[in-house]
């Protein structure tokens, strides 16, 4: 299967676009309006599609290219929803000497996902990490809030086969 970065369409509700709308009318005209509408936007929608994107370039009177400006540099904007679990890899100094590279590998490939993506079906997102504070068990993934520690690419399948 090919790898893929993104390819979930966006449903977004009537109700979210009113809620999104309240806010930017709150803000519109203000100094510093983009940061705390695009919080706000991602909010209500879990995470900030272009179409948000655009409402919100449209809702503040600025240009699309500014709005995906503030939107790519910081991160923690998510561009893409969010799989029904993460899969953090920790890539901090102790799980990376210990192999979590080849780690990430295997789980993007076992996924066909690229790191920092969401698989098609909605499922999994897959996201390296810095230190997950139990570098004792190296290399360590974290599913949702469960610790699996002293993984191998070997039993990357089976443990995902859990979920
Ligand atoms: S470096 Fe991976 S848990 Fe600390």
């Amino acid at each position: 299967m090919a790898k893929t970065t993104t390819t979930i369409p966006f449903k977004g509700t009537p109700e979210q676009e009113a809620q999104l709308k309240a806010v930017i009318a709150q803000w519109k005209g203000k100094e510093g309006a983009t940061m705390p509408v695009l919080q706000a936007a991602q909010n209500i929608y879990g995470y900030l599609p272009i179409e948000v994107q655009t409402m919100v370039a449209e809702g503040l009177g600025r240009s699309l290219e500014e709005i995906y400006g503030v939107s790519t540099f910081y991160s923690m904007f998510n561009l893409e929803p969010r799989g029904e679990h993460l899969v953090r890899v920790c890539l901090g100094t102790a799980c990376y000497v210990k192999g979590a590279q080849k780690v990430l590998d295997e789980l993007s490939r076992v996924l066909a996902v690229e790191p920092g993506h969401t698989t098609p079906d909605g499922k999994f997102t897959l996201e390296p990490t810095r230190c997950l504070g139990c570098c004792g068990l190296a290399p360590v993934i974290m599913i949702d809030d469960d610790v699996h520690g002293r993984m191998t690419p070997n039993i990357v399948r089976d443990i995902l086969a859990k979920y």
